[in-house]
């Protein structure tokens, strides 16, 4: 028999307490991606991401990125409401109105000299906590338990394809938060096989990609390589040369649908050099997850006609829309059907990556848990 059961079984998918466990070995742990720092670029401008249970601002300030707890020192009110602004003004607690620096120190305390007699020291131990936050070109990374490998160490040579797509790829032409109703495992699961794209996707990935699949594990991580049909070929062809994208030189002998797995929960997928699908996939609870997407087209020339390029973007945000609902339905049936099995599933030789996947979660879990 080809096929062996999965490492991880029904109640690790679903089990509270092994959701604490990963996010304290597997998102703590780990640099985790929290967008481009093109969103940040105004003065000001900030983000809001849970990571590991653990509410993190990243805040710019004049040009600097920092990230913050985003909980006040003084009565724990949240610092920033929402997910992201661009007009924050200096960082400040709407409660009592302390107002913080850089460091995370409480400068400005209306009142310090009467009510609290704070002196520099005193300000100075009120510093918000603070994450490590890195970046590979515009992608920006947080890590909340300190002490790993720097981002490009934990990257590896994925670091050097990051830098090329972050160069090649403009911002994103659509994006959305989703909830979805399954472990986030799953919807990691969903996206490291192609397998299901016969059923799931006739009329939508079905139409890109070719049969074919090849997998190149890299260290914690994953690539996948898919063909892409001649007929989806021809049309990026056509519309690479309407827009003028300029396909990324690090994929230029890659003719077809890359897809990296970054562990434990970040996917970009690369249509033919030409459009880049940024998805994470964060835990909200042990049966459901938000997925965050982006999608990005290669750079244009200059000049490109603002009607095709509003064309073609509608075309692969209406394709992806598709694609996701598709993918959600299917995520949350498997979600349902966790609550009543207690085995492991059985892994075909055409779903090695997630057996790949699986021995990386175990063996970090049994790197950090007693
Ligand atoms: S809780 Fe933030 S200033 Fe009081
Ligand atoms: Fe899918």
């Amino acid at each position: 028999m080809l096929a062996r059961p999965a490492a991880l079984t029904a109640a690790d998918y679903r089990d509270p307490a092994r959701l604490e466990a990963e996010r304290r070995a597997l998102f703590a742990r780990h640099w985790q991606f929290v967008g481009f720092t093109d969103e940040l670029s105004t003065p000001g401008s900030w983000l809001v991401r849970e990571i590991a249970g653990e509410p993190v601002l990243v805040q710019d300030f004049d040009g600097e990125l920092r990230a913050l707890r985003n909980v006040c020192s003084h009565r724990f009110a949240r610092l920033r409401a929402g997910e992201a602004g661009t007009d924050g003004g200096p960082l400040r607690c709407p409660y009592h109105g302390w107002t913080y620096d850089r460091d995370g120190v409480p400068v400005g305390i209306p009142g310090n000299r009467e009510c609290f007699g704070l002196d520099r020291e005193g300000k100075r131990a009120l510093s918000l906590k603070r994450y490590e936050l890195d970046r590979v070109g515009r992608f920006l990374f947080v890590r909340v338990m300190p002490g790993g490998p720097p981002l490009a160490d934990w990257l590896g040579p994925q670091a050097g394809l990051l830098a090329a797509l972050s160069d090649g790829m403009s911002a994103p032409f659509s994006q959305e938060a989703q909830p979805w109703d399954a472990n986030w495992k799953v919807g990691v699961e969903n996206v490291l096989e192609v397998y299901h794209v016969d059923a799931v996707h006739p009329d939508s990935f079905r139409t890109v990609v070719d049969g074919s699949w090849r997998v190149v594990p890299s260290g914690p991580h994953s690539v996948g390589y898919a063909g892409i049909r001649p007929e989806a070929l021809r049309w990026w062809e056509g519309a690479g040369k309407r827009l003028g994208l300029m396909p990324v030189d690090a994929l230029a002998d890659v003719e077809g649908y890359v897809h990296l797995l970054l562990f434990p929960n970040l996917a970009i997928g690369v249509t033919a050099g030409r459009m880049m699908s940024v998805q994470t996939l964060e835990p909200t609870g042990p049966d459901s997850f938000t997925l965050r997407y982006r999608l990005c087209l290669a750079n244009a020339r200059e000049g490109a006609s603002k009607a095709a390029m509003a064309a073609v973007t509608s075309h692969l945000a209406a394709l992806n829309s598709q694609l996701l609902a598709e993918d959600r339905a299917v995520c949350a049936a498997v979600g349902a059907g966790l609550r009543h099995v207690d085995g492991a599933a059985l892994l075909g030789v055409n779903e090695d990556r997630i057996r790949h996947f699986h021995d990386i979660i175990q063996g970090q879990m049994a790197d950090t848990i007693p």
